[in-house]
């Protein structure tokens, strides 16, 4: 199952009813200041038509008759209204804007929140830039479909059929006439919509890769560089600027052409008003106003087409991103969020993993195979085996990141599909092996969700695990800000604030995944201090790599292929001379 779709799908395919309907969703709680918006622009398409109008009246009835008074209150009336447009214009920029930005933002927030809360499988099949790109991007394309579609489209709309109507009653044929020029301007635009739609869709898809690509580079520069990939990077890249490039000058020299003929047939329409109006004029049935009044007509009946088609490209953006946008909110959990129905008391004791079978992938091998093993209140458990046995996997199990095709895992006796999420993590205390700390000081980092505790708390834990006087020496001490990724830290200090944060939740149930890097003797000591302190009356279950931190330890599980090969505490597998023993071997040598 794949969850980003929309990408390779061809705009026509999109379901546009369906479309319309979420966006009212969103739209609705808005609906008065869209509807104030859209009055404005009723009462600015009139103004439009009313102006030439007023120009036509001056003309013929004070410009020709040679009336200067009339002519200068019929000016102060034109630039009066003149002045009452642009004002209701701003107020119209100013509601739209805002409406269009709130509802986006509103939109931008729920869909984050969706997608905290997605599963772990999710993000392993999610690119992490396409995601970044539907929160921020797709959101933003999305505004011009709330905000111009809405009141622009109708505004248009208006404008055309109020143009046409004014232009009707001053003079049927020459009126016809020029209509006649409206299918095949809509021809044209139909002709552009079926070349330039695919290939937009086409060229967001290159930008999506280029940038992805730009990203993934500046991420792993230092790779770049250690490998002197350099040359490499700058031809794949040019590559990929010029394949952008073929795609975009066809769709920009195709919608330029159109706006051309578009200008054309703006002046083309001038040839029957001077012929036909002309010799209207010379037979004293028509007046200079009213061609005058013509002349500018032919652009307002353009102007709809020209923006509607002028907009088309940001519409279709529009419509692609809203199209992603929902298919992201669509994505639903496969682990549902139950409430636990009965109360787990402020303890974790025992685990129980019960024949538990686990693959990432339907496609995928299985990660673990009947995996067994009970751990019960206080003890400390220590899981080792090769890379990729399957260690960091029963954590993630553990902690409900995924559920096992077969078998159960039990917390107090509970299964783990009855209890929720939320309760589950509450409760155990996480050492993961990617130390993750986000921007933001260090003290932010240790306290994470519970700021209950106050800073002397703080310090005398820290100082339990001697991380107090690290942090301190540190530039500014607990404020110190991290770099991203805590590239300002040693991994060392990274693992020790990880163990810091797990030590201030306080939890019954320890999990801890041993960073693999190489860590120097000192630290080692340290960690192994550390984690003596946090073990003290908690149950714990230990992902290790340095076979020198478990050997106090109660059990040991001992993992090859996904499978539990041998189980016993540190002397029972020496003695036994099994695949553990080896291991062990290997590491003191
Ligand atoms: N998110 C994932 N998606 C698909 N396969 C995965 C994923 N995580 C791990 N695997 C696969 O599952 C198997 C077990 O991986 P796991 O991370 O549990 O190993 P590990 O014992 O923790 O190894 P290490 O000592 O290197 O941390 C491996 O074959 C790995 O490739
Ligand atoms: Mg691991």
């Amino acid at each position: 199952m794949r969850y980003i779709t929309s990408d390779d799908k061809n705009l026509k395919q999109v379901n546009k009813i369906e479309l319309i309907k979420k966006l009212k969703i969103w739209a609705t709680p808005y609906y008065k200041p869209l509807l104030l918006c859209l009055f404005l622009l009723i009462i600015r398409s009139f103004i439009t038509i009313i102006n030439p109008i007023i120009v036509q009246k001056a003309v013929d009835n004070y410009i020709v008759p040679k009336n200067f008074n009339g002519l200068a209150l019929i000016l102060c009336l034109y630039i009066s209204i003149l002045i009452v447009g642009l004002i209701l214009q701003y107020t119209e920029i100013v509601k739209l804007e805002t409406t269009g930005q709130t509802i986006i933002a509103n939109i931008k927030n729920a869909l984050f929140k969706h997608i905290l809360f997605l599963d772990m499988k999710f993000f392993d099949k999610s690119e992490t830039g396409k995601l970044v790109s539907r929160i921020e991007n797709d959101t933003n394309a999305m505004k011009s479909l709330f905000t111009y579609v809405i009141t622009h489209g109708l505004g248009n709309l208006i404008l055309l059929a109020g143009v046409m109507v004014v232009m009707l009653t001053y003079n049927l044929k020459l009126s016809l006439i020029l209509f006649s020029l409206l299918p095949l301007i809509i021809i044209l635009g139909v002709i552009l919509d079926r070349f330039v739609s695919p290939r937009l869709i086409n060229l967001r898809k290159i930008i999506a890769e280029l940038s992805g690509y730009i990203t993934e580079i500046i991420q792993g520069i230092s790779i770049v560089q250690i490998f002197g990939q350099e040359e490499k990077v700058m031809k794949e890249l040019n590559e990929k600027s010029l394949n952008k490039l073929n795609q975009e000058i066809p769709v920009s020299i195709m919608f330029n052409t159109f706006f051309n003929i578009l200008f054309f047939f703006e002046t083309l329409a001038i040839i029957p008003i001077i012929i036909i109006g002309g010799s209207l004029i010379i037979e004293g049935k028509m007046t200079i106003g009213t061609v005058i009044l013509f002349v500018t007509f032919i652009r307002y009946l353009l102007m709809p087409i020209m923006f509607l088609s002028e907009q088309f490209a940001e519409l279709q953006k529009g419509i692609a991103a809203a199209s992603r946008v929902f298919e992201l909110f669509d994505t639903n959990k496969e682990i549902q969020n139950i409430i636990s129905t009965s109360k787990f008391g402020n303890e974790f004791t025992d685990i129980e993993f019960r024949n538990v079978w686990f693959k990432y992938n339907d496609d995928a091998e299985w990660a673990l195979r009947d995996v067994s093993f009970y751990c019960s209140q206080n003890e400390h458990w220590a899981i080792v085996g090769p890379t990729g046995s399957g260690k960091t996997t029963i954590i993630s199990l553990l902690l409900k990141f995924y559920l096992p095709q077969k078998g159960e895992i039990l917390i107090n006796g509970k299964n783990i599909k009855d209890i929720s999420t939320y309760e589950i993590r509450k409760k155990i205390g996480l050492v993961l092996q990617d130390n993750i700390l986000f921007s933001g000081n260090i003290y932010d980092n240790l306290v994470l969700e519970q700021d209950t505790h106050s800073h002397d708390d703080i310090s005398n834990k820290m100082k339990d695990i001697d991380l107090d006087s690290i942090i301190l020496k540190m530039q500014d001490g607990y404020n110190t800000e991290l770099q991203e990724n805590a590239s300002n830290l040693s991994s060392g200090e990274m693992q020790l604030i990880s163990f810091g944060r797990a030590l201030l939740k306080n939890p019954s149930l320890l999990v801890l995944d041993e960073a693999t890097s190489n860590i120097d003797p000192d630290t080692e000591k340290k960690i192994k201090k550390a984690m003596q302190t946090l073990l003290k009356g908690r149950t714990a279950l230990i992902v290790a790599h340095r076979f020198s931190t478990i050997q106090n330890l109660d059990k040991i599980l001992v993992l090859r292929h996904g499978k539990v090969i041998e189980q016993g505490n540190h002397k029972e597998l020496i003695t036994k001379g099994g695949f553990y023993s080896e291991l062990n071997s290997l590491q003191v040598n």
